[in-house]
This record gives C-alpha cells, structure tokens and sequence, in this order.
C-alpha cells in the first residue's frame, strides 16, 4: 500500500517535472536491452581455458584436411651486415595465424579474444614454422619469452614472436663499392609437409619494413623488399616455402674520399715527374718514391 503510494507520488513528481516547457522534449521509449548472456566473473577466465584445453592433444593436427596457415612478418630492425660472415641481423615480429577448432569458445563465453603466453602456446598444437635458412635465432627474452598469443571465439589461434635471426646474404662484391646485396630468409614449416599444412602470405601487408632512414646500417642503405611463395621438393615430401628478400646498396661515399681519390692524387702527382728536367735526378726519384710510399701505407 505504502509502495503504490510512493510509487504513484514519484511518477506525479516525473510528469510534472517533465511538463514544465523549458525542459528538452523526454527521450523516446528505447526497448531495453536483452540482459547480458556473459557474466564476466574472475573465474571465467580460468574455467573457459579449462574448458578448451580439457581432453585438447596437442599431437593431433587440428584437421583432417592441410590447415591454412598465414604468416606476417615486420621488421623492427636490420642492425648489421657482415662481408666476414656473409649474413645480415634483424629482430623482427613474426606471426602464424591458423584455425584450430577445437579451440572455438563461441558458445562458451562472450569474450571477443583471449591474448595469452608462451605458457600456453607451449600446450597447444602449432604449425612450426621456423626460419629454415637461419644461422642463428633466438626468441627475445625481456625477461620472459616474447611470445603473444591470441585466441579469437572461431576458434581462429594468431601466434606472434619477437626474434633475432641471422639469416644469409648471397655476397657478390664484383661491382664494389657500387654493389647491391640480398639477403633473404626462408620460412617452411619444419614439421609439416604440404599434407598437413600450408603456408600462405598473410593477404594483406605481409611484409612490413620500416621506413629506411630508420635504419642505422653503418655501410648499406636499405633499397627494397620481395616475398615469393614456393613449393620444395624433399625427399620426405612437399613442403611450402614462403621467401623474404632484402636489398641493400653500399654506402660508396665513404670508399671514394677514404680510397679513389688519394689513390687517384698520388698517381697524378707521381706523373710530375715526367715534367721535370731528365737531369734533375735527385728531384724524380724523390717524387717517385714519395708516391709509392704514399699509396703503400694508404692500404695500410
Ligand atoms: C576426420 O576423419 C575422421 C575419419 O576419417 C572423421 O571421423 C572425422 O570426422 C574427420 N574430421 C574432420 C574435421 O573432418
Ligand atoms: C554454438 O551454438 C550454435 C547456435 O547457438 C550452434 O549452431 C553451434 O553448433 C554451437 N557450436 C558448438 C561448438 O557447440
Ligand atoms: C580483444 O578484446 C578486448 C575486449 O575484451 C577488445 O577491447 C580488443 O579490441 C580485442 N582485441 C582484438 C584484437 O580483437
Ligand atoms: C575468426 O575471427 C577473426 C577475428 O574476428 C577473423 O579475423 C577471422 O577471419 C575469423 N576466422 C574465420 C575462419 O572465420
Ligand atoms: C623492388 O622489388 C620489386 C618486387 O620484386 C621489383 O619489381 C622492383 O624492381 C624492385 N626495385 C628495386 C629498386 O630494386
């Protein structure tokens, strides 16, 4: 009774706030809102990852047929290019992003992604593609892996990994200084062939490169990137191939003032000696020699 009572004086009070002319017209009558499915308690978190990982092995590839496997690559940085070794280093992010659907949590919960660690990347099945022609790679560790992985409700998986490699250059120096390196790097699958998975460019952007004035290479300016996609023949099967391509051209500035030009100096100056007095000994061997020690302790 006391409720109605109240009720009814609290709906009076509205009207007749709302009548008042100065006041904006009220606001139209919106439907509510279906009430949220998805009750974002700290537990969910840990059930839907139990959820999704319960009776989940890691061993069995997630689909009868080849999984499309599209990868990324973006360079954060070249950092050198050794002649000595024939190699080039950079740290770049690379990512594989496959459909797993086992993983699909859709009907499970409401959340639009789960981004996750090496910890759990460790437990889940992936393509394994790695840097086939790498010398050297390590994952970054500052201080735990750099290793992101995101987990959509499609059951789509994107796994992303900051590296260092080094990785080969075909060094031809026949047009030094005026030469243009390539260095490349090869991504396969290392345990998959073609039967189980394929490798593809991701679609869009697949490979990113800062701008070149970005990069601090002591003798090379970065000229171009290319990706390529191939199928290799092995003796344990087909295996895709997805290659990147740098190219770098030399610096020459430095070998022209440091090398060309004294070189050039001296054996101009050296032909004075052709304009001196033939009897004037003394002066042409002087000249002579000074030019030959000059060019010899500049290689020095
Ligand atoms: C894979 O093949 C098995 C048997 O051939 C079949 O039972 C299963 O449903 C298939 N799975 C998919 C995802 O096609
Ligand atoms: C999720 O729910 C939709 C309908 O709401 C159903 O069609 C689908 O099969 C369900 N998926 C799974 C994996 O249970
Ligand atoms: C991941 O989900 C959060 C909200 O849960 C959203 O803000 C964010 O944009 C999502 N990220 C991606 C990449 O979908
Ligand atoms: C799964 O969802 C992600 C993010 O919304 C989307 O980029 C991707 O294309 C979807 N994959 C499939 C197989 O639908
Ligand atoms: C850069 O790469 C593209 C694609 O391979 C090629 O067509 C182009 O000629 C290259 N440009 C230079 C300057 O090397």
């Amino acid at each position: 009774m006391l409720h109605d009572l109240l009720l009814m004086l609290t709906l009076t009070t509205t009207q007749g706030v709302l009548a008042n002319p100065n006041d904006p017209p009220p606001p139209l009558d919106l439907p509510t809102p279906p009430p949220a499915v998805c009750v974002h308690n700290a537990n969910q978190r840990k059930s839907l990852l139990a959820d999704m990982m319960h009776d989940y092995d890691k061993t069995v590839v997630p689909s009868n047929e080849s999984i499309h496997v599209n990868v990324e690559m973006t360079v954060q940085d070249i950092s050198s290019i050794s002649e000595i070794t024939s190699s080039f280093v950079a740290d770049v992010w690379f990512s594989q992003v496959w459909t797993d659907e086992r993983l699909e949590y859709r009907n499970l919960s409401c959340k639009t992604n789960l981004s996750l660690d090496s910890s759990v990347s460790d437990k889940l099945w992936t393509p394994n593609v790695c840097f086939v022609n790498s010398k050297k790679t390590e994952v970054h560790k500052s201080p735990a892996a750099n290793v992101l992985l995101i987990i959509y409700p499609n059951g789509t998986v994107w796994l992303n990994y900051r590296v260092r490699v080094m990785g080969p250059c075909k060094m031809d120096l026949t047009n030094f200084p005026m030469d243009h390196q390539d260095c490349d790097l090869v991504f396969e699958s290392y345990s998959y062939n073609t039967a189980e998975v394929r490798l593809y460019w991701q679609p869009w952007s697949p490979v990113t490169v800062p701008s070149p004035d970005d990069f601090r290479l002591p003798d090379f300016q970065f000229s171009n990137v290319s990706w390529e996609r191939n199928e290799e023949y092995y003796t344990a099967g087909q295996w895709d191939q997805l290659k990147v391509t740098f190219s770098f051209k030399r610096l020459y500035g430095y070998y022209i003032l440091q090398m060309y030009l004294p070189t050039y100096l001296s054996v101009f100056i050296s032909w004075i000696a052709f304009w001196i007095d033939s009897r004037a000994l003394p002066a042409r061997i002087t000249l002579g020699v000074s030019s030959l020690m000059a060019l010899t302790f500049q290689a020095s």
